[in-house]
This record gives structure tokens, C-alpha cells and sequence, in this order.
């Protein structure tokens, strides 16, 4: 569909969030954090992005969750990407709180420790970070933005780049989970090579 007529677009109300009018495409994380009593949290976000070129990492978080004061009292989160096979864990992270404030299905979660920092990573993820607290931005309307250095990073073996493999059959072999705000989400396995202009630098 060719749209050139602006007659064609559809307004959209900015006193509101846009995001549920059409879908976008997200990646699907889990931020993992201690609890003040030290046990596990975790908690599933698409909001979360490299923050710059090098090894900063952003999430948006709303402050009433637990991850933002885990992580403003203790300075440090663990980021896991999830593979496709994983959406449903994702998913239960979110799982609400009981009356007592807990979450045991956190519990029920496979973990791996971090190496630098103390806090939780999903089993079974592709790729691992370990972050500590740079900066929290709040009051994006009722959001926060939490800046992170990444500390140490990890790549699951059969996610990682060579030389020796080609980059297709690596994304066919070992497919990404995109969220597609809001409320679907897409193995991918099918990607092509982007046609760069020539001459082309970061
Ligand atoms: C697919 C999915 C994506 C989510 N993305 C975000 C997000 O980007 N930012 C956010 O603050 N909450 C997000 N949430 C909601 C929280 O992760 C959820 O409320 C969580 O239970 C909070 O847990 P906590 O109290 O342990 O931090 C998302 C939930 C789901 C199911």
C-alpha cells in the first residue's frame, strides 16, 4: 500500500499512549534482581535498547514495580534475551504479585547466577548482561528510564557470530523472539542481508 495522501493516515490521540494502534516490533527481555529479603526477581521487557555504541544499556521500568527499587537500592541488574522457545517463561514473570507482595513464580523460574554482579539470569537465554546502575531518569509521565553500564557479557555458543558461519543460516538455526507490542509476538528465522549505501560508516 502506497500511502501519499495524507487524507490516507489515520490521527492518532497523543493525550494517550499510540503504541495500541498499530504493532511495532520489540525485543522481549528479562531483567533479573534481588529482592531486598535476597531472593530472586524477575520481570519480562520489551522496553529495552543499548542506550549507546559502546556498553551502555537502557529499560523503561514503572517505579512501582519491584525491579526499580531492587535495582535503585542495590545498583546493578542482569539482563537475559530469550529465545522464542522461552515467550511463555517471559510471560510468567509477569505474573502479579500475591496479596503479600510476593511473586513465587519467580521461583519456578530455571536461573543462572551472574559473574560480576549479584543477581539472576534466565537458563536457557542466548545472550547475557550484567549491568551496573548508571543513572535513573524519572518521571517520563509515569515511567522511569534506568541507565546501565554493562560490566560482563555473555553469547550462548550457538548464538554467536564467526567468520565460519554464515549470518542467515546462524538466525535460521537459532531464531530470535521479536514482541510485537501489543500483545503478539514472531520467531524469526527468515532475515536477509541489509542492502547498505556504498561507502556506508556508523
Ligand atoms: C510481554 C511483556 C512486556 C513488558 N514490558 C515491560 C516494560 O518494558 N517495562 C515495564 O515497566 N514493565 C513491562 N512489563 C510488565 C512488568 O514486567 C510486570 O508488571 C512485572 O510483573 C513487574 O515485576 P516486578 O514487580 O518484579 O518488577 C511487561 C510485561 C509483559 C508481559
Amino acid at each position: 500500500m502506497n500511502i501519499r495522501n495524507p487524507a490516507d493516515l489515520v490521527e492518532l490521540d497523543c493525550a494517550q499512549s499510540i503504541w495500541e494502534n498499530c504493532f511495532t516490533v520489540f525485543p522481549l527481555v528479562v531483567v533479573g534482581t534481588r529482592e531486598a529479603d535476597g531472593s530472586d526477581d524477575l520481570a519480562p521487557k520489551h522496553m529495552a535498547m543499548p542506550l549507546s555504541w559502546k556498553n551502555h544499556y537502557g529499560f523503561v521500568c514503572t517505579p512501582s514495580h519491584h525491579t526499580y527499587s531492587n535495582v535503585r537500592r542495590d545498583g546493578v541488574f542482569a539482563v537475559t534475551y530469550m529465545r522464542p522457545s522461552q515467550t511463555v517463561l517471559a510471560s510468567l514473570a509477569a505474573t502479579p504479585r500475591c496479596d503479600d507482595g510476593s511473586k513465587p513464580i519467580t521461583q519456578a523460574l530455571p536461573t543462572i547466577a551472574a559473574e560480576k554482579i549479584d543477581a539472576p539470569l534466565v537458563a536457557d537465554g542466548y545472550l547475557f548482561l550484567e549491568c551496573e546502575l548508571v543513572d535513573i531518569r524519572d518521571d517520563l509521565d509515569d515511567n522511569s528510564l534506568i541507565i546501565g553500564r554493562i560490566v560482563a557479557a555473555r553469547v550462548a555458543a550457538d548464538a554467536l557470530r564467526d567468520h565460519e558461519r554464515d549470518d542467515e543460516d546462524l538466525v535460521y538455526n537459532t531464531p530470535l523472539l521479536a514482541y510485537l507490542y501489543p500483545g503478539r509476538f514472531a520467531e524469526i528465522r527468515a532475515s536477509t542481508q541489509l542492502p547498505f549505501p556504498a561507502g556506508f560508516k556508523r
